[in-house]
């Protein structure tokens, strides 16, 4: 494959990989991409500082843009060789992919690609169709595929227990003003490219609304309604609580997200009792164990929804190296930011990066 070949093929796999879903769709992350690899470093000025104070759904996230690059390689007929958390010194740099050659037939993975754009977070009601258990193993095993779990809430007593957990989460979150004003910041109009979508005009009112009101009360009954009445709620998790864990975690719940799609189902998140750390514990125990990462609830959607707004993708690819003219053009061709970012702060420097190689 000459230079040209492998800049094109790197930016459709970054295409891919951003449309991974994010917490409050901050899309996180940042690639650099090498000579036949691509560096995924976090983008912790996109951190949520109040909701996830240690990066874990951060970590998750750009564990999700992982799975969605390796699907879309694998179908290009490439071997992913991903090396997680590559250099101990620098926390930022997440993961390392090196491609190399495979037979050129789509891989096994491959085969979930087209899933990788019509999946979405649906947060309405689901229609009122059972998940068949056919489906219900399939998920189990797309995290297991990954190395994590996936435990479906099948008896009453857990699903009304984790509902239950859903509202409690719901109060404690929308009681704390610094959690509103954070949460505030992150609704905005589409043409921004991020956050939690809302119409343009209206922007301004709801972030005041938020800030200014706690609506945890309401809320919460919403959504313990939507935990009680969802097709099938499933708690994704790990067995260790460590950034690593984190990454393939995030791995394992894009996994589940798009063999969920590929088998029609939606899904959202209710992770309310997995963000405040108390109700972490209960949950944890209402489960039997391990260490709760997502609370998902799938069903089948009853409508598309259209998909939430991405950033360009010339934003999230680190330029200091990406700027030969050529790589410029291709930013260009597909109506795309080319060269505005500066480079990302944190990021090691290019050269260090190469002689670890
Ligand atoms: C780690 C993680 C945590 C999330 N937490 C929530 C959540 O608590 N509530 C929610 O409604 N959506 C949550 N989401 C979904 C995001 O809001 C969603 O991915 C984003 O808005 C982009 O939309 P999309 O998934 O349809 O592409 C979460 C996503 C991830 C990856």
């Amino acid at each position: 494959m000459n230079q040209r070949q492998w800049n094109e093929l790197a930016l459709c796999l970054v295409r891919k990989a951003v449309l991974a879903p994010s917490s409050h769709n901050t899309q996180p992350w940042v690639f650099r991409i090498g000579t036949s690899e691509i560096d995924l470093f976090a983008d912790r000025s996109r951190a949520l500082r109040v909701n996830d104070p240690e990066d874990r759904e951060l970590t998750i996230s750009c564990g999700a843009a992982l799975m969605n690059l390796r699907v879309a390689a694998s179908n290009y007929g490439f071997r992913v060789q991903v090396q997680l958390l590559p250099e101990e010194a620098e926390p930022d740099w997440l993961a390392r992919a090196t491609l190399s050659r495979d037979s050129g037939e789509p891989g096994a993975e491959g085969a979930l690609t087209e899933f990788v754009e019509k999946r979405r977070t649906y947060r309405k009601q689901f229609a009122v169709r059972e998940v068949d258990s056919e489906s219900v193993e399939h998920l189990v095993a797309a995290a297991v595929a990954e190395g994590q779990w996936l435990r479906p809430l099948l008896s009453e007593e857990t699903r009304q227990g984790a509902a239950r957990l859903v509202a409690e989460g719901d109060a404690a979150q929308w009681a704390d003003r610094s959690w509103r004003r954070e949460l505030a910041t992150w609704m905005r109009s589409r043409r921004r490219g991020d956050g939690l979508t809302v119409p343009a005009l209206a922007a301004p009112v709801a972030q005041l609304v938020i800030r200014t009101f706690d609506m945890g009360g309401r809320v919460g009954a919403k959504n313990r309604e939507l935990a009680e009445t969802s097709p099938l709620l499933a708690v994704l998790g790990t067995e260790r609580d460590d950034p690593d864990d984190w990454l393939k975690a995030g791995e394992a719940l894009q996994r589940v997200l798009l063999v969920g799609c590929q088998r029609n189902l939606q899904a959202s998140f209710l992770n309310q009792p997995i963000q405040v750390a108390s109700l972490r514990l209960k949950l944890q125990n209402l489960i039997g164990g391990g260490v709760p990462q997502i609370l998902l609830r799938l069903g089948y959607p009853v409508e598309e929804m259209p998909s939430a707004p991405r950033r360009q993708v010339g934003d999230v690819i680190e330029q200091e190296k990406w700027h030969t003219a050529e790589q410029a053009r291709l930013l260009r061709a597909g109506d795309l930011a080319a060269t505005r970012r500066a480079p990302h702060p944190r990021a090691p420097s290019p050269t260090g990066a190469q002689r670890r190689g």
